[in-house]
């Protein structure tokens, strides 16, 4: 099983440490543009091989797509992060053209591959994936909704005072701080509705804490998050390269699913080995409903400003 993630920054490391850690796949590729930083990371990581008893090997290449050829996922991350007070929309400038020519590059060295996109803004980029790659639309997919969703998850935790392991909770929706919708009519402690514990205030302030999550880190650390985010990735490609079947809210071209079309937005889906096994329709409340169609109208307006 090889896996290559482009952009050996801090998403792009962290994510390839723990797919190691998990140690399912035979081979990761790094890749970054900057001359030794990915072949550098990947040695960095390879030194922790017997610490944290994995065998997979993970290698850098400075740009050299041909070292990514037949990867079975791949992983892009490259581009800018933002800064305290930039929304993810503000970085289609320059993340646009990146994540144009990563794709298309992977795409070239393996046709058959399952592309999960990262950079931001990420409905944005995913569905850029698309119209420059061609690939199946069952094969490229957006991550945003897993790492909400971990971000929810400790939110009515802490709001519970109760363990994550606990607490189920998704977001979907736009990843983005206006746009994500975290489904609190279905968020259970131990498959309790939430309700039953906290207040419809308390739960509201879950919500919007929700939704910033990662705004309030940019402003802590001075640019984006990475653990989560890398971590978040890594569910995905172990869903994938393991066939596990698991549900995760992903970015994923929609054709009439939810009464919306022609955008990538955070909707459940099954992840196996085809990537995308199924889209699944849930029953959300009105509010939910409306909050996922006005999420869709900004997520479309941002596509707006693609030239494709
Ligand atoms: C985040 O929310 C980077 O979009 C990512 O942290």
């Amino acid at each position: 099983m090889k896996i290559t993630v482009v952009g050996a920054g801090a998403v792009g490391a962290s994510c390839a440490e723990y797919i190691a850690i998990k140690n399912f796949a035979s081979e990761v590729v790094l890749l970054d543009i900057k001359e030794g930083y990915a072949e550098g990371k990947a040695m960095d990581l390879m030194q922790c091989a017997s610490l944290n008893g994995f065998d997979t090997k993970i290698t850098g290449s400075t740009n050299d797509y041909s070292k990514t050829a037949n990867s079975h996922i791949c992983v892009i991350t490259s581009g800018i992060p933002r800064k305290p007070g930039m929304t993810r929309e503000e970085l289609i400038g320059i993340n646009a053209g990146i994540v144009k020519t990563v794709s298309t590059n992977l795409v070239e060295h393996s046709p058959n591959t399952v592309l999960i996109v990262v950079s931001n803004p990420m409905d944005t980029m995913t569905y850029l994936a698309h119209k420059v790659t061609g690939l199946p639309k069952h094969k490229i997919i957006g991550m945003g909704g897993a790492l909400d969703s971990a971000r929810f998850k400790y939110r009515l935790a802490e709001a519970l005072n109760a363990p994550i392991s606990d607490v189920d909770g998704m977001v979907i929706g736009g990843h983005s701080d206006v746009g994500m919708v975290p489904l609190t009519s279905h968020a259970t402690r131990n498959s309790i509705k939430v309700s039953e514990f906290i207040s419809s205030e308390r739960l509201e302030q879950v919500k919007q804490d929700t939704k910033v999550g990662g705004a309030t880190l940019t402003k802590l650390l001075g640019t984006s998050a990475w653990y989560a985010p890398g971590a978040a990735v890594s569910g995905l490609v172990q869903a994938i390269a393991c066939d596990q079947k698991k549900i995760f809210p992903c970015s994923v071209l929609l054709n009439g699913e939810y009464g919306l079309s022609d955008l990538c937005i955070g909707v459940p889906v099954v992840l196996g080995a085809n990537g995308i096994e199924k889209i699944v329709e849930i029953k959300l409340s009105d509010n939910e409903k409306a909050h996922l169609q006005t999420s869709a109208e900004g997520v479309k307006k941002t596509n707006s400003l693609l030239d494709v």
